[in-house]
């Protein structure tokens, strides 16, 4: 798909569909100057029509109107961007996302989007950057699987251009925004792609090799850890989880360098969670419960994606990251409960569950990564259930060791419109992981499911400041949204390119 800038007249452009932002105020539509024109055009017939369908306006919320011959465009799409006094970047991303999926499915291959009006208090550049991000996440699909009986739900045409349109903006101002745009919805599809593809396909192995073709493109160092150096740096908790797997574990480890001198400046250590498979292992999974575990490996995948865009986003300080990669199985070589195994720093612990395995594999990760020289430790992972039942579906539970990177971590999620929500870590409850044989068990109980897995990955954060990002809530989504179908998000990587390109940038380094 070809995401474009043209500087026109929008009103006089022959288009199969013309996408125009609507905001809200005291629920009514307010119309862009180009909208006015628009509506002046069809002798007020375009406002008659909003109010008629009771438009309001609202976030993505879209109307697809026929024009009957009586502009150049074929069809308009109104589409909502909320409340006009609270209008942002995010709003507009979601609107055009929204609204390029209901172009696609009334048919239209060429879309244009009509940009807010400059004093709804979005600059222009990043009103194109955030729509043309809408555009590619919400036109994605996965359909690499498809086949020739194909439900007709997604036979619609794929759109082949989507062009921005404004009468004054640079184009060089407009390109790079565009050039930004792709770079950052390349990298949500590749962790999107990563999570919909099928565990029998996607194993730590062949997660590797993806990995290591991402890195070759995107300029990363990468280097990956199979079972023999596993175990030469006592990567024990990684092999036990991996362990009863015929597709033996991976630690892949990449690094980004900017140009130019980065002395002094922090290191940010991702770290993901990328279980290709979690069926429990012994303490193994009911039915329901294991049907989406192909996406255990969202966290990794995010990392991933993130690391894949840091070049072209121009990130000014260096990241190290590294994706924790096993299969949970079952066999006679798995781990079970009641084994007690060392993690790289000393700590012992004690399985409980084989079904809380995503802690294990993060611990090595975490204290791998700090002693690679990282000055801060970011993970992500698809840890607990109980994030899901304390914050329903779609946000980000985020606890942190630190107020400064909860902070900034919580504005660049909020900027995206990744939903993240702060949790604590509170100290009363670490007793509930205190081990008997060894010094912490793997699992503290039901109550404070989600809290209790945090305190377990404190253990291994090396004195560093740390942020866990449990994103089992925000990973898959069971229904399409303005910002993609049904299945991997890609949660966490819009988040993390946020935080990354803006350190480094004012008083933080
Ligand atoms: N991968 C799961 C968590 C999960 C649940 C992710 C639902 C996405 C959706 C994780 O490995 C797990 O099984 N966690 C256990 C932990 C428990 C045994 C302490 C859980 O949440 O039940
Ligand atoms: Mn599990
Ligand atoms: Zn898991």
């Amino acid at each position: 798909m070809d995401v474009r800038f043209d500087a026109a007249d929008v009103t006089k452009l022959p288009a199969q569909a013309v996408v125009l932002p609507v905001a809200a105020r005291d629920g009514k539509p307010v119309l862009t100057q180009a909208g006015m024109a628009f509506d002046a055009m069809l002798e007020g017939g375009l406002l008659e029509a909003l109010q008629e369908a009771q438009f309001s306006g609202k976030t993505a919320e879209t109307l697809t109107l026929p024009t009957f011959r009586c502009l150049a465009a074929r069809r308009l799409v109104a589409a909502g961007v909320g409340d006009l006094d609270r209008f942002e970047a995010e709003a507009f991303t979601r609107a055009v996302g929204a609204a390029a999926q209901a172009a696609r499915s009334a048919g239209a291959t060429e879309i244009v989007v009509a940009l807010p009006d400059g004093d709804w208090g979005l600059d222009t550049a990043a009103a194109i950057e955030a729509g043309a991000i809408g555009a590619r996440l919400g036109l994605y699909r996965f359909d690499a699987y498809r086949g020739a009986a194909a439900p007709s739900s997604v036979k619609s045409r794929e759109v082949e251009t989507v062009t921005f349109i404004d009468e004054a903006v640079a184009p060089e101002a407009a390109g790079r925004a565009l050039d930004r745009a792709a770079a950052t919805a390349r990298a949500v599809d590749l962790a999107r792609d990563l999570g919909n593809e099928p565990a029998s396909v996607l194993t730590p192995e062949t997660l590797a090799d993806r990995a290591a073709v991402v890195a070759r493109e995107a300029g990363l160092q990468v280097e990956i850890l199979g079972p023999e150096e596993l175990a030469a740096i006592g990567a024990n908790a990684t092999l036990a989880v991996g362990g009863g797997s015929a597709h033996p574990p991976r630690m892949i480890r990449l690094r980004y360098e900017p140009e130019g001198s980065s002395e002094g400046r922090p290191v940010p250590g991702l770290v993901g969670k990328a279980i290709t498979f979690d069926t429990g292992g012994y303490s193994i999974k009911p039915y329901e419960g294991m049907l989406e575990m192909k996406g255990d490996m969202a966290g990794g995948a995010a990392v991933l994606g993130a690391m894949s865009a840091l070049r072209d986003l121009g990130c000014r300080v260096p990241v190290e990251a590294t994706i924790c990669a096993a299969e949970n199985m079952i066999s006679g070589t798995a781990f079970r409960p009641g084994d007690v195994l060392t993690g790289m720093n000393g700590v012992t612990m004690e399985i409980l569950s084989t079904d809380a395995e995503g802690r294990l594999v993060l611990a090595d990760g975490l204290v791998d990564t700090a002693r690679r020289g990282a000055t801060e430790l970011i993970d992500l992972a698809t840890l607990t259930g109980a994030a899901v039942v304390a914050l329903g579906n779609g946000a980000t539970a985020l606890f942190a060791s630190d107020d400064r990177l909860a902070d900034a971590l919580l504005e660049a999620a909020g900027e995206t419109g990744e939903r993240m929500w702060r949790m604590p870590l509170f100290p009363e409850l670490e007793e509930q992981i205190e081990g008997e044989v060894g010094d912490i068990k793997n699992t503290g109980g039901r109550a404070g499911g989600a809290i209790t897995g945090a305190l377990f990955l404190q253990h291994f954060r090396e004195g560093l400041p740390w942020a866990h990002l449990d994103i089992a809530p925000a990973s898959r989504q069971s229904k399409a949204t303005a910002t993609g179908p049904k299945g991997a998000t890609g949660v966490g990587v819009r988040t993390l390119l946020r935080y990354l390109t803006e350190l480094g940038t004012s008083t933080e380094a």
